[in-house]
């Protein structure tokens, strides 16, 4: 029997893992992506993702996916379509321009004669596949259901996360017909190893996704509106809260930090908060969240300039180290990342920081950790690459002549640093 074909629409941190698993599986699979350098890359058989699982499959994977620009020949005879385009928010409004021109892609090199099934993956408000995608596959000539079976499963991968990977993690998913829960599950099913609960309509699966990164975001925001609170009172929330997780039920930690970044979390309760606006409903405590999330880089500064001021430095005159530019550590990804607001707030201040991250070597100012680090005056920890929890000891921090730590994760050794003589700021501490 024929392979079935898999088309993967977008070859990023959600569509490449779920190409290269697909390939694995047994299908035939394309990989369509508009980002021509990175469809040239999979060609040669090279990660665009700087991480080590990916860089080792897209190497012994590269005869089993054919990755191409042009939706055409990506699109031809495919069984199966995945659309893994970027949903993000342009300021706080939901901007759809990738998944539209993703579908009008498919609808105008649709292959017909396969009656395909097509699931969106990529997160969208409720509501977006039956009232957005839909209308632009069926166009005047086709019709879901019929000639093609529509699914939405949003996906919940944790790029970097070892333990829970595609492969593992339970999913929830939903179609808009029968035969498209059976396709769709059959194909979830041949994929993954993990439960797929099916739930009885699309705006549920919809809702799932963002209800569970808005969850996140609001708890980061309420640890990050304590972290202000307690360093006000001179209690070390980091301590309260490893107390409070003693408690085997009710309660869950979440850490303060230098705000919200990535994708997903900083991005999806935008798309919650603009589809319940549209039906007349204001989601107050889901914006104060955002707020208050994005108010944390200007706190950060705060602390740098109040550890400069502490020490007696001029900031424009100073040396201050921005380490890890990514949104979360031991990945290469920048999108919506706290670190960036930090420098952008500090040159706004008249000071042109040192940045540093060894996975985004080509966006840090220095190559090298131990030259940025050598000397400065304040060493802000942005993002906890393992590398930089390892290496920032309080020995090595003195014998760097290091003289303040901005420790933005609280993964340092604040007592040790303290004990240096070296001035030791937290997020809450
Ligand atoms: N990154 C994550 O951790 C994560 C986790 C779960 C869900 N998601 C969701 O998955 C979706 C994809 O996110 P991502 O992080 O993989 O994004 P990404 O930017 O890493 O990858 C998307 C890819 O789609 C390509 N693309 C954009 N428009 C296209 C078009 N019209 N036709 C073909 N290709 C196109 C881009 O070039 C890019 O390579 C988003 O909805 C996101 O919210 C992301």
């Amino acid at each position: 029997m024929a392979k079935k074909v898999v088309c993967v629409v977008g070859l990023g941190y959600v569509g490449l893992p779920l190409a290269l698993l697909c390939a694995e599986k047994g299908f035939r699979v394309k990989g369509l992506d508009s980002d021509r350098k990175k469809v040239a890359l999979i060609a040669r058989g090279k990660s665009p993702i700087k991480d080590k699982e990916l860089e080792r499959k897209v190497k012994k994977l590269r005869r089993k996916i054919s990755a191409s620009a042009s939706a055409k020949d990506a699109l031809q005879d495919s069984d199966i379509i995945v659309v893994c385009v970027p949903t993000p928010a342009k300021g706080s409004k939901p901007d759809l321009r990738p998944l539209k021109a993703a579908c009008m892609s498919i609808a105008k090199h649709f292959p017909a004669g396969k009656k395909p099934l097509l699931v969106i993956e990529s997160t969208v408000y409720p509501g977006t596949v039956r009232h957005v995608v839909k209308p632009i596959i069926e166009g005047k000539k086709l019709e879901a259901g019929k000639d093609f079976f529509l699914a939405h499963c949003p996906e919940r991968i944790d790029p970097g996360n070892r333990k829970w990977q595609l492969k593992n993690i339970p999913r929830v998913f939903a179609a808009l017909t029968p035969k498209g829960k059976a396709r769709g599950l059959a194909f979830y099913k041949k994929i993954l190893n993990a439960k797929v609960i099916c739930l009885a309509n699309l705006e549920e699966a919809e809702a799932v996704k963002v209800v569970e990164n808005t969850f996140r975001d609001i708890n980061i925001a309420f640890v990050n509106e304590l972290a202000k609170s307690f360093e006000m009172m001179g209690i070390d929330l980091s301590e309260v809260l490893k107390g409070a997780s003693s408690k085997p039920f009710g309660f869950m930690p979440f850490w303060p930090g230098p705000g919200v970044g990535g994708h997903c979390i900083s991005q999806d309760p935008y798309y919650l908060i603009a589809r319940a606006q549209e039906s007349g409903f204001t989601h107050r405590f889901l914006q104060l969240a955002r707020e208050i999330n994005n108010s944390m880089p200007k706190h950060v500064v705060s602390l740098i300039m109040k550890s400069l001021r502490s020490a007696g430095i001029k900031p424009k005159k100073a040396k201050v180290v921005v380490l890890g530019l990514s949104y979360k550590p031991d990945v290469d990804d920048s999108r919506e990342s706290p670190a960036i607001k930090v420098i952008e707030l500090l040159r706004r201040r008249g000071v042109n920081p040192v940045s540093h991250d060894p996975f985004l070597l080509k966006m840090s100012n220095a190559k090298s950790f131990a030259k940025a680090v050598k000397n400065a005056d304040c060493v802000v920890v942005a993002t906890h690459h393992s590398q930089f929890i390892k290496r920032l000891t309080p020995a090595f921090l003195k014998r760097n002549k290091v003289r303040a730590v901005i420790d933005a994760r609280n993964v340092l050794d604040k007592d040790g640093i303290i004990k240096k003589e070296i001035l030791y700021f937290g997020i809450g501490r």
